[in-house]
């Protein structure tokens, strides 16, 4: 592990983060690891605690967190440091600017979406990261038989996501049910924690790209 100090280093985390003006459009993301495996996207990952498990529990897969706000970022890279992750790497920015020029298309393993901001009045709905185009977008990225997970706590924002990728032919449900309530624990992320201790469920939808 790198000494102590240097995780308290701004400069040093840095070097650990993309930043659009240093990606290619297209960027090969597999050039970023020390081996090109499978890549999965966490779409706003927040302090990383989800990427950052899944990427131990998982190191035959290639982690890419993409996360807008820049302290999130450093809290990430802290943890890839701490867990001397290799298959881990961070874009600060936003993913409306990494997508749709950043990426290969059908480059795309799997894509979480967890825990969105969601917006919940209606004047602000068309914040919403998740819309027509941005879906489109995600279809184009993910590989045929691809991976998109959607968790959210705000009810209305599960139906809307639900109505949206059930009535794109491109994208098969992978559940009996539109979402379930409950998933194994290391799908749990910290926004799952805060919503139950709030008293909310969170519902979580599964698809596959066909
Ligand atoms: C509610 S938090 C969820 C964090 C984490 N995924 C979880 O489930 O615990 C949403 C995160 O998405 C980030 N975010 C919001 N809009 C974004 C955008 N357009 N591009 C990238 N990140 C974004 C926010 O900064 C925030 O960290």
């Amino acid at each position: 592990m790198e000494n102590k100090h240097l995780l308290k280093d701004k400069e040093f985390l840095r070097q650990h983060i993309l930043r659009i003006q240093e990606i290619n459009k297209p960027q090969n993301f597999q050039q970023l690891f020390s081996q090109p495996q499978p890549l999965v996207l966490d779409i706003g990952s927040g302090k990383g605690e989800f990427a950052t498990t899944m990427a131990s529990l998982f190191p035959n897969l290639n982690f890419l967190c993409i996360e807008k706000r820049p302290d999130r970022t450093l809290a990430t890279a802290k943890r890839k440091i701490k867990n001397n992750l290799q298959n881990l790497f961070i874009f600060q920015g936003k993913i409306e600017h990494l997508i749709p020029h950043c990426f290969f298309k059908k480059s795309v393993h799997k894509a979480f979406m967890n825990f969105p901001d969601p917006w919940p009045k209606n004047a602000y709905r068309n914040r919403r990261n998740l819309n027509p185009e941005f879906l489109e977008e995600i279809y184009d990225l993910l590989e045929t038989g691809g991976d998109f997970h959607f968790a959210t706590d705000v009810k209305s924002y599960a139906e809307y996501a639900y109505s949206l990728l059930n009535n794109h032919t491109g994208f098969v449900n992978q559940l009996s049910t539109p979402w379930v309530h409950e998933v194994s624990e290391e799908y749990k992320t910290l926004f799952y924690h805060h919503a139950a201790k709030d008293g909310l469920q969170s519902h979580f939808l599964h698809f596959k790209t066909v």
